[in-house]
């Protein structure tokens, strides 16, 4: 029997800075199951894990494409009547200047195709801080800088301008703008999407306009609705790739749909675009029959959006409330998405405290440290997609746990 010694494989350097603390919690989580605990999820932004379902006419258009035997690989850039319902949805949110589009598995594939087909090396792109970690994550695999600009809690978080302004070099390609925001929840007026536009053509960047909640809008405390704003609507000449996809406005995160919607001047984007379509057909396609869905999605009912978004109020409401209401808590008040980031003034560092609230109380949140914030702040993001019950009962445990270990 050959003799054989079992060497460490070791994982490439360049993933050591990889961060996904909203699934890396779950180590923490297995434990406390083990001991035959029921954990909370209000880690996940998956609405599927609570009392959300996916409307029945877009689970048939896929599994009829499966049925109709439409399970060979599809066109890499997507399919023919799936492109064409994303620029009729690109025409019906004020985007002019659409100068291509293509269908991706989730808008996590949208992001790593279109920043591989950007960034060179030593070259940069300005990403939100906190972030959404898939960016840095994406970014990390490419062996790219990370190079965050701060979003600013002072003003309901939105992009903190000066600090783009500083923190852009000139090997900076592009810009990310998440807008509705995860993990904040913030959502960019019309003049801050102007504001990004003006430093966009300035400095001769690329717009990645992350717009995947754009459906998931909440009023204000009077009630009103500020509409979502494509930042591609706003700037039609400035080159940008908005992002959108399946996952959360149509209830089907594990179906990896997305999409990106190239607009700017023709001229100015075809390089990109071509480099785009190179890695497009490199990873063959994105999934086959569930394409077929996007069609029925976006052009057919929206009802279920109008009772998506009454939970939602009424979850934000009552998170709402409850941070107002709760010692050492505050927070600047979701106004898309299904997040809330709450700020908390604490002795110990978030990721301590949310540690913990997991093995005493069985409540899983994400810490602040986990997607970047300002030293010297802490803070934990709440997916507030359960039930009015199922909240009131997990915040009060939250508060006791407070009460308990701070005073
Ligand atoms: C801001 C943002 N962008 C992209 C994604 C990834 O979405 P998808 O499921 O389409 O890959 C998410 C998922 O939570 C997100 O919050």
């Amino acid at each position: 029997m050959p003799v054989t010694q079992a060497h460490q494989v070791a994982a490439a350097k360049r993933l050591e800075n990889v961060r996904y603390a909203i699934r890396d919690l779950a180590c923490v989580a297995d434990e406390v199951i083990k001991q035959g605990h029921k954990v909370l999820p209000l880690n996940v932004g998956d609405p599927l894990n609570f009392d959300f379902q996916t409307p029945p006419h877009i689970v048939e258009a896929a599994y009829k494409a499966m049925r109709d035997g439409k399970n060979g690989y599809a066109p890499s850039p997507g399919i023919p009547e799936a492109l064409e319902a994303i620029r009729g949805e690109a025409t019906r949110k004020g985007i002019t200047s659409v100068q291509d589009v293509f269908v991706t598995s989730g808008v996590s594939e949208t992001v790593d195709l279109c920043i591989s087909a950007l960034v060179n090396p030593g070259e940069d792109i300005l990403t939100p801080k906190p972030d959404y970690p898939l960016y840095s994550a994406v970014l990390c695999k490419l062996g790219i800088a990370l190079n965050p600009y701060d979003l600013n809690e002072d003003d309901a978080w939105q992009p903190e301008l000066a600090d783009i302004e500083r923190k852009r070099t000139p090997r900076t390609r592009a810009i990310v703008l998440i807008n509705p925001n995860n993990p904040t929840g913030a959502l960019c007026s019309r003049q801050m999407l102007e504001h990004v536009a003006e430093i966009a053509r300035r400095h001769n960047l690329v717009v990645f306009a992350d717009e995947i909640y754009d459906k998931l809008i909440l009023p204000d405390s009077n009630g009103d609705v500020t509409p979502h704003l494509a930042f591609a609507a706003v700037a039609p000449d400035v080159p940008c790739i908005t992002f959108g996809g399946m996952s959360k406005n149509y209830l089907v995160p594990g179906w990896r749909i997305g999409w990106g919607i190239v607009s700017g001047d023709a001229t100015a984007v075809k390089p990109y675009t071509e480099g785009i379509h190179r890695l497009l057909r490199a990873r063959l396609c994105a999934n086959h029959p569930e394409q077929y869905a996007i069609k029925p999605a976006l052009e057919g009912p929206q009802d279920h959006l109008i009772e998506v978004r009454r939970k939602l109020r009424s979850r934000r409401d009552l998170t709402q409330k409850w941070c107002e209401s709760t010692p050492r808590i505050s927070c600047v008040e979701p106004r898309g998405a299904f997040y809330a980031f709450p700020r908390i003034d604490i002795p110990e560092s978030d990721e301590v405290f949310v540690k913990e609230l997991i093995r005493q109380r069985y409540v899983m949140v994400v810490h602040g440290s986990g997607f970047g914030q300002k030293p010297g702040t802490q803070h934990f993001r709440i997916v507030f997609l359960p039930d009015e019950r199922t909240l009131t009962s997990a915040y009060a445990g939250i508060a006791e746990f407070i009460r308990e270990r701070y005073s």
